[in-house]
């Protein structure tokens, strides 16, 4: 034995101060941002069978969740809006009254200091489902861009903080921020779900905001999970647009592409940790198969690790009470 050397990593995990004295990371209510999901109607609060814990909320009910996010220090909502009526081409999305809007004047007006970032997307609108302009089956680019770009407009002049364009149309920064800046709103910042892939993971959100493809998939506007490089050259464009945040989208089966974004960029990077990675969570724990607070705050601290400034996250109001729980 006495001719054995090594590094002894185990004296600096001693016990729980030490470890929190080494600690790289740490998670905080800062870092979250809760996505809502308002419907259209009245008095209704009612939970998307496949997320538990998350409900869609009628204007007249979602005073008590904005108040919850508020008293936990979340410093700031993503809204998306269920219509009553859908059309082909997304006429809710960018009308003055539409669900969204609405939302949001409600927000502001109640919690002016609350950051409210406007999901900036036609999918949950139109009648077929797709996030733009369908013709010949497919989304048609560039005149989609226009509906986005007037959908944008309209959520910032309902009071919206931030724009969060997440159709993948090419151009959708470039668009957006000329529009905005057109209508005199060079100051709001654009959240850019720069690499979103075509992800089995979102299947439980297109129960919630009733915003599955009615036909085909989004394999020719949402990237391929197979591509990383491509990741880079869309995150890219998105700077080179002038996009002032940059998200990844799905989190947990691409924090390879946050660390490459995170080590390229100097923009703050938002992870979404979608509603299929929620589900997987809450099905498991449901059942009893993993503790739901320690497999929660360990997938939130991975997303930070890997180079994640924010978390878009359904756990975010769970994840605060643990940690203010813990921090007792
Ligand atoms: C709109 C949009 C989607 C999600 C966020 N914005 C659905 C999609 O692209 O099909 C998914 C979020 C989640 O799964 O939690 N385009």
């Amino acid at each position: 034995m006495s001719e054995l050397h090594f590094d002894r990593h185990r004296r600096l995990r001693k016990n729980p101060t030490l470890r929190r004295m080494v600690r790289e990371t740490t998670l905080s209510a800062d870092d979250f941002i809760y996505p809502v999901f308002a419907v259209e109607g009245e008095e209704i609060k009612k939970e998307i069978p496949s997320m538990p814990g998350v409900f869609q909320f009628s204007l007249d009910r979602l005073g008590d969740e904005i108040a919850e996010v508020v008293e936990l220090g979340i410093p700031s909502i993503m809204i998306f809006g269920v219509p009553s009526e859908k059309d082909a081409v997304g006429t809710g999305a960018y009308h003055t009254h539409g669900i969204v809007q609405e939302a949001t004047r409600l927000v502001k007006a109640k919690y002016p200091e609350l950051m409210v970032i406007a999901d900036t997307c036609l999918c949950e609108y139109t009648d077929h489902g797709h996030c733009g302009v369908v013709r010949d089956g497919d989304v048609v680019n560039d005149e989609s861009l226009e509906l986005l770009a007037k959908t944008a407009v309209s959520q910032v002049e309902a009071g919206a903080d931030i724009i969060a364009p997440s159709n993948m149309m090419d151009g959708f920064v470039a668009a957006i921020r000329q529009a905005l800046d057109q209508a005199g709103y060079q100051d709001i910042p654009i959240m850019s779900y720069a690499v979103k892939y075509a992800s089995a993971f979102y299947g439980p959100f297109r129960d919630a905001a009733d915003s599955t493809p009615q036909f085909g998939d989004r394999k020719t506007y949402q990237m391929d999970p197979a591509n990383r490089l491509e990741a880079l050259r869309e995150a890219e464009s998105d700077v080179q647009e002038g996009a002032d945040f940059l998200m990844v989208k799905p989190g947990l089966s691409y924090l390879d592409i946050l660390r490459d974004l995170k080590n390229t960029y100097d923009l703050p990077l938002v992870t979404y940790n979608v509603s299929g990675e929620y589900a997987m969570v809450k099905a498991a724990s449901q059942n009893g198969w993993i503790d739901e607070k320690a497999t929660v705050l360990e997938l939130l601290i991975s997303m930070k690790r890997a180079g994640s400034d924010l978390i878009l996250t359904y756990h975010a109001k769970d994840a605060v009470k643990w940690l203010k729980e813990d921090a007792r």
